[in-house]
């Protein structure tokens, strides 16, 4: 028996049933202790840059919301960015066990900042009295029975100038494992045990022939190889899973009066360009042409042309976003969360110790950053640390010559950072905010912090 939830029954029956036996992704609240992971998209950095000019104040009154927040990893992600900061984190979700994880990991890591609910999307008005600046809604809105009526529930409770950050299915890259899900109905017509359909899903995975759509595509799917039977059962066993291709999505916010403003990459190598179809033109005879579609066409063209784009994850919003600009000298650049403070260090090393037009190619994790060495560029990386503003970098470097030495000028200063931070920004590795805000929290001060606990 399914233990009700707070308001009506509002959801579908099967999938609350899947999250319940086999919640999804499977965490260990125990690895709290060594690990933090946070996507892009949850990055309050991020949606800084890509939202609000660099010039959102996260301190203050922030409250955000975690549709479908399963097992917790976004919520865990927030929590952390926002712990001792004024700000609610509300955790939704239909699944019970799955919350248990969730809160366990919560409980792990000391987190007191987050507000658990179990309950059903489609109630969100009836919930929530406040509306919300942020929603996450990641993987859930394709497993509703009518994902518009999701998405127009959670537009009711999204502030005016509020953000979403959703992801959904992507049609093209996973339309091989349509095709096994179409063959497991088949095969498991009469089967209804849970466990079983998971048994009979490996068997015909192992028997299946180089000829396979999955065989072939299986590279860019990890669930199987990571999650064991719970990945099994999201991927190939799932009773509601929809899809959508780049003009799908534009139609399906437009429905609750919603656009999308980014899509991310996650971690495939191409970084901002992989949903730009000039990107992959550059340089043919259809280049010209390329920059000319609308940026939806382009998107949409991107999408067909890459063909492994297995999830859209995107930022939505009813407003126009604004990114800060690297002309504006009251902004401050800094690297990403995950790169470690010694980074800054590391490339002005690298470019004091090589000559001018080298071209680099740097590895941070699994991004690969192209960028080429200019007169200053080691002097503007020494000035560099994530606190200064770019007024007083470029102040640094002119008074680091000497009165007899020709200094750059401030736009030639400008030229040259505007390169080297395209490079990095291309990858999301580097952003900017203004010089007025303190910095969010990194990932070295939340691992140091754990060390301490
Ligand atoms: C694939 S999991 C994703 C979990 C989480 N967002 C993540 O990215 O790790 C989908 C989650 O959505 C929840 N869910 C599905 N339908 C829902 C609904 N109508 N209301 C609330 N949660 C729902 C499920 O219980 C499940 O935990």
């Amino acid at each position: 028996m399914l233990q009700k939830l707070a308001t009506d029954s509002n959801y579908l029956k099967e999938v609350r049933e899947q999250y319940e036996n086999y919640p999804y992704p499977p965490r260990d609240p125990e690895r709290e202790r060594q690990n933090f992971f946070c996507v892009r998209s949850c990055s309050l950095d991020a949606l800084n840059y890509y939202h609000y000019a660099g010039q959102r104040n996260f301190t203050k009154g922030f409250r955000a919301l975690v549709a479908g927040g399963g097992t917790g990893d976004t919520t865990i992600a927030l929590a952390e960015q926002f712990r001792g900061l004024d700000a609610e984190i509300v955790h939704l979700d239909l699944s019970l066990n799955s919350m248990q994880i969730a809160k366990a990991r919560a409980t792990v890591r000391g987190l007191d900042n987050i507000t658990w609910i179990h309950g059903s999307i489609l109630d969100a008005e009836k919930l929530f009295n406040d509306p919300f600046d942020l929603i996450e809604s990641v993987g859930v809105l394709h497993h509703l029975e009518n994902p518009a009526a999701g998405l127009a529930a959670l537009t009711t409770v999204l502030k005016d100038d509020g953000v979403m950050n959703i992801m959904l299915y992507a049609s093209y890259g996973r339309e091989s494992i349509y095709q096994i899900q179409r063959l497991m109905r088949i095969i498991n017509k009469n089967e209804a045990d849970m466990q079983r359909k998971v048994d009979n899903c490996k068997t015909v995975l192992s028997h299946a022939p180089q000829s396979n759509a999955f065989i072939r595509a299986q590279d860019i799917f990890s669930d199987v190889a990571n999650f064991g039977d719970i990945g099994i059962y999201d991927l190939f066993l799932h009773s509601h899973d929809v899809a959508y291709s780049v003009p799908d999505i534009y139609r399906f916010l437009a429905g609750s009066g919603l656009q999308p403003t980014h899509f991310f990459f996650e971690t495939q190598p191409m970084g901002n360009d992989l949903y730009k179809i000039e990107a992959y033109l550059e340089g043919s005879n259809l280049s010209d042409a390329s920059k000319r579609l609308s940026v939806e066409e382009s998107q949409a063209a991107a999408e067909l042309m890459n063909g492994r784009i297995i999830k859209h994850n995107f930022y939505a919003s009813k407003h126009t976003p604004v990114t800060p600009s690297p002309d504006d000298t009251d902004n401050v650049p800094f690297l990403y969360m995950i790169v470690n403070k010694q980074m800054y260090h590391d490339l002005y090393q690298i470019a004091a110790n090589a000559k001018i037009g080298d071209v680099f190619s740097c590895k941070i994790y699994v991004h690969e950053v192209k960028f080429v060495n200019t007169p200053n560029l080691s002097r503007i990386c020494k000035a560099m640390d994530g606190d200064k503003s770019l007024d007083a970098i470029f102040k640094e470097v002119r008074m680091s010559y000497s009165a007899t030495e020709k200094k750059p000028t401030l736009e030639e200063l400008k030229t040259e950072f505007k390169a080297f931070f395209a490079a990095f920004n291309k990858q999301d590795l580097m952003f900017l905010r203004h010089k007025s805000l303190p910095r969010m929290v990194t990932m070295e001060d939340i691992l140091t912090r754990m060390k301490t606990v």
